[in-house]
């Protein structure tokens, strides 16, 4: 089985992604909605919850797991493998490698939460990937709430969102980077904005293929667990809420998971 999880709905992306590119395998889909968001939270309690949840995945039988969040990736992808010496572990984090690569302009711009904005991941990642390319990183507080109450548009998110991307497309940026699952959610109403003048860039596609390429051609019997820290039914709800309609199908009722 693989675990895949997230502070909350936006690893939901990620796991789409998975579900297509593998239809027969197990999965596993853990969602730390008494916690979320992570992005406001410090790294030594990301790192706490992100060891409980790995572990956690792993007594429940999984064998490959992905940290389907940026900020927990960040935080505590190392710390993970650490603790789960032997199992591997997939992370997720921004695409500034690909954006990087396609902007036209050299200028592109990554939406993240507070945390993975600060940290010294993502620092890294812009050095040893940017490519000379400039880089404005974007701190979204309030964005991934948004996603878990599913108020994913409307005027108020237009006006908010519109203040946050006309600098950036003014100053010239062509790539914005989703550095956050939670804003595959988001899409929509980012590329509206955005318009004729920049593209978003989401990896989940790209860990589906990394999670294929270690997972190899996996027959189970389909079937997805769902499991969440706090009102578990929210989660299945919410699957068609967010156009995954094909996910609530595959899936039996929500768990509690008492970590
Ligand atoms: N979905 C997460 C990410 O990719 C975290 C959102 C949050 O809990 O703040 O960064």
């Amino acid at each position: 089985m693989i675990g895949v999880f997230d502070s909350g709905l936006g690893g939901l992306s990620v796991l789409a992604a998975i579900s297509r590119a593998l239809p027969r395998a197990d999965l596993a889909y853990f969602a730390d909605t008494a916690h979320v968001p992570y992005g406001s939270k410090d790294d030594a309690f990301i790192r706490g919850r992100v060891l409980a949840i790995g572990r956690h995945l792993v007594a429940a039988g999984c064998d490959l797991i992905v940290v389907a969040c940026n900020t927990a990736t960040a935080a505590a992808v190392a710390a993970l493998r650490a603790e789960l010496h032997g199992i591997p572990v997939v992370g997720v984090e921004p695409g500034v490698k690909p954006a990087a690569q396609a902007s036209r302009t050299r200028r592109i711009a990554v939406l993240a939460t507070e945390a993975t904005a600060r940290s010294e991941r993502l620092a890294r990642l812009v050095r040893e990937h940017a490519q000379g390319v400039q880089v404005h990183i974007e701190p979204c507080p309030g964005w991934a709430t948004r996603v878990e109450t599913l108020h994913l548009d409307g005027a108020e998110f237009e006006a908010e969102a519109s203040a946050k991307l006309e600098p950036l497309l003014a100053a010239g940026v062509d790539r914005i980077v989703l550095g956050c699952t939670h804003y595959s959610f988001l899409a929509p109403a980012l590329a509206a904005i955005a318009a004729q003048r920049a593209e978003l860039v989401d990896v989940a596609e790209a860990v589906a293929r990394q999670v294929v390429r270690l997972a190899g051609a996996r027959h189970g019997s389909a079937q997805l667990k769902l499991l969440a820290t706090a009102r578990p039914e929210r989660l299945h709800a919410a699957l068609p809420r967010l156009d995954l309609g094909f996910l609530a199908r595959r899936a039996g009722p929500a768990q509690f998971a008492a970590i």
